[in-house]
C-alpha cells in the first residue's frame, strides 16, 4: 500500500494540514469505488506526522493532534509539507530551528519518496539541499527571499508547480490543494489523479504545472524584497514596447532612483532585470508549453524572436529549443535516457544500458533541433567530460572546446556534418576540470528507411595517454637524430 505523509509542524497553515487530510481521505473513497481493487492507484494511505509525535501549534495558534512521529515513519511513498503561517512582517519563518525535519525529508527523497512543498513550505525542501540545483517554484512575493537564503535552487519565476525530480514545489499558501492532487496523480496514476481532482473539486482536468495565475495580494514582505516583487509583477504584465521609463512610472518612482534600488537589491539595471525577468517567464513556458518559439516569445513580452533568442541565450546559456529539450529529459530524472519520443522509438531502453558499460562516450546530436544539442549522452561521456546530464543535454557538444577554437580537424569535421558523411578527427577538449584531454571523436549520420537525416552519432575515445606518449617518442626522435 502507498503510504502519503502530511507532515506537521509548529507555525503551519492549519487549512493546508487538515485540508490535505480531508482531500487524500475524499479521494481515497471516491478512487477506490472507482477503480477494481487490484488497480495500483486504489490503494494507498495518508499518515500525519510530527516531531516525536507531538501535537502541533499552527499558526493561528490552533492546536492539532498528529498520528505518529517523523521518527516511526520507515518508508513512505510521498511526504507534503503544507504551507507556513506568514510572520508579522509576512516573513518566512526561520528555517534552522528545523534541521531534523529537513535531514528526515532529505533521507526519505534518498529513498525514492517524492517530497512536496506547499507555498512557504518550499522553503523546508530548501532546508534540506533538496532545491539545489533544482527548478523550483514558491510564492511569488517569497522569490527573493528563498534566492537569498537558498542560491542554488534553480528558481522559475512565475510557475504554478514544478515536478524536478521527485521534489515538488508549488506557489501559493493554499497550492496543498494542487500538490496534493499532484502527488496522487503521480503516485497512484492518471486515473485516480483525474477521479481525486473530478470528485474534489469538480474538475475533470485536474491542476497541471503552468504558466501565470499566480500573482496574489500585494507584496507582504521587507521593502527590498517587496519592491523586486512589485517590479517583478509589473514587467511580466507589461507589454513588449514596456522599458525602463515604464517600469520606473509604473513603481511610481524616477528613472535613477530605480536604477539605485534595483542595483541595490539584486545588482542588476532597470534593462537587464526587465529581460531576466522576461527570460525566466519564457523559460517557465518551454517547461510546461509546446508553444512554438516565436509565439513564446511574444507571450514572454519579446518585441521580436531574434531580440528573444538574444537574451535566452545571455541569461540561460543555450538556445531556446535546445533548453526544451534539456529541460524535459531533465524533469523526467532519465537524463542517459532519450528526452524526446523518436528517441526511445530508436533506441530502447535495454541499449542505454549496453551503451553505459562501453569505455568510450557515446552521443546523439538532433540535427533538426536548433544548433543540433545532444539529445543523448551515455554515462562514459559524462566520466570522461565530468560534466552531469543536465550540463550536457540540450547543448551543442562544441563546449567542450571552451576557448580553444582554432583547431585543425574542425573544418574537416563541419564539412562532414554540412555534407552529412562519416568522419573522424582528434580534438582538444577540456573537462569541467578544465583539464584538456584529446578526444578522439567518430561522428556518423544516421539515416531513416527515407533517406532522411535523423540523428548524427558520436563516438568519443580519451586518447590522452596516445598522444602525449607519441609526442614523447617524436621528440626523442627528433633528439636521437639531431646527436646522429
Ligand atoms: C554527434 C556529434 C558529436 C560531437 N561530439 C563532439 C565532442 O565530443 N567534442 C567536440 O569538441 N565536438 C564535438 N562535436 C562537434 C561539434 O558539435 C561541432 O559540430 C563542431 O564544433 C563544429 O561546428 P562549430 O563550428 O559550429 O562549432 C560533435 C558533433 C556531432 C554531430
Amino acid at each position: 500500500m502507498l503510504k502519503i505523509v502530511i507532515a506537521g509542524l509548529d507555525g503551519c497553515l492549519g487549512s493546508a494540514f487538515i485540508g490535505l487530510s480531508d482531500l487524500f481521505s475524499l479521494a481515497q473513497r471516491r478512487i477506490s469505488a472507482a477503480l477494481p481493487d487490484d488497480s495500483p492507484g486504489a490503494d494507498f494511505c495518508t499518515v500525519t506526522a510530527g516531531v516525536g509525535g507531538r501535537p502541533i501549534q499552527d499558526g493561528a495558534g490552533a492546536r492539532h493532534e498528529v498520528e505518529t512521529s517523523f521518527e516511526e515513519i520507515a518508508v513512505c511513498d510521498a511526504i507534503i509539507i503544507p504551507s507556513f503561517a506568514p510572520g508579522p512582517e509576512g516573513e518566512v519563518p526561520d528555517m534552522a530551528p528545523l534541521a531534523g525535519a529537513a535531514a528526515w525529508l532529505r533521507r526519505h527523497h534518498s529513498r525514492g519518496a517524492l517530497v512536496g512543498g506547499c507555498g512557504s513550505g518550499v522553503f523546508l525542501l530548501g532546508e534540506a539541499g533538496l532545491l539545489d540545483g533544482r527548478r523550483c517554484t514558491t510564492s511569488w512575493w517569497h522569490n527573493e527571499d528563498l534566492k537569498k537564503r537558498y542560491p542554488r535552487a534553480d528558481l522559475a519565476w512565475g510557475a504554478r508547480l514544478i515536478d524536478d525530480r521527485r521534489v515538488v514545489t508549488a506557489a501559493g499558501p493554499m497550492s496543498w490543494i494542487d500538490v496534493g492532487l499532484y502527488a496522487l496523480k503521480a503516485l497512484c496514476g492518471a486515473e485516480a489523479g483525474r477521479i481525486a481532482a473530478d470528485f474534489t473539486l469538480g474538475d475533470t482536468t485536474p491542476a497541471k504545472g503552468g504558466h501565470g495565475g499566480a500573482y496574489g495580494p500585494a507584496a507582504v514582505s521587507g521593502s527590498a524584497d517587496a519592491f523586486l516583487a512589485e517590479a517583478e509583477r509589473i514587467v511580466r504584465q507589461a507589454d513588449a514596447d514596456f522599458n525602463a521609463q515604464g517600469l520606473a512610472r509604473a513603481l511610481s518612482t524616477s528613472e535613477r532612483t530605480l536604477h539605485r534600488r534595483l542595483k541595490l537589491a539584486c545588482g542588476e539595471s532597470p534593462k537587464s532585470f526587465i529581460d531576466r525577468v522576461r527570460v525566466e517567464t519564457a523559460r517557465t513556458l518551454l517547461e510546461t508549453s509546446a508553444k512554438p518559439v516565436k509565439e513564446l516569445a511574444a507571450s514572454a513580452g519579446f518585441i521580436d524572436e531574434a531580440s528573444f533568442r538574444r537574451a535566452f541565450r545571455r541569461y540561460a546559456g543555450m538556445a531556446p529549443s535546445a533548453y526544451r529539450v534539456w529541460a524535459r529529459a531533465k524533469a523526467q530524472d532519465k537524463a542517459q535516457i532519450f528526452s524526446v519520443r523518436k528517441e526511445s522509438e530508436l533506441i530502447p531502453e535495454i541499449l542505454t544500458t549496453i551503451f553505459d558499460t562501453c569505455v568510450n562516450g557515446v552521443t546523439l546530436t538532433d540535427p533538426d533541433l536548433e544548433d543540433a544539442p545532444i539529445v543523448y549522452a551515455n554515462k562514459p561521456f559524462q566520466e570522461i567530460t565530468g560534466y552531469a546530464p543536465n550540463e550536457i543535454l540540450g547543448r551543442n557538444c562544441r563546449f567542450l572546446q571552451g576557448e580553444d577554437r582554432d583547431q585543425e580537424g574542425l573544418q574537416r569535421l563541419r564539412e562532414a556534418i554540412r555534407n552529412r558523411q562519416p568522419v573522424e578527427v582528434i580534438l582538444r577538449n577540456y573537462r569541467k576540470s578544465g583539464e584538456l584531454f584529446y578526444n578522439k571523436l567518430n561522428i556518423t549520420p544516421l539515416f531513416d528507411e527515407q533517406g532522411a537525416l535523423i540523428y548524427f552519432l558520436g563516438v568519443q575515445y580519451d586518447v590522452t595517454k596516445q598522444v602525449t606518449a607519441e609526442r614523447e617518442i617524436g621528440d626523442l626522435r627528433e633528439r636521437l637524430q639531431a646527436i646522429a
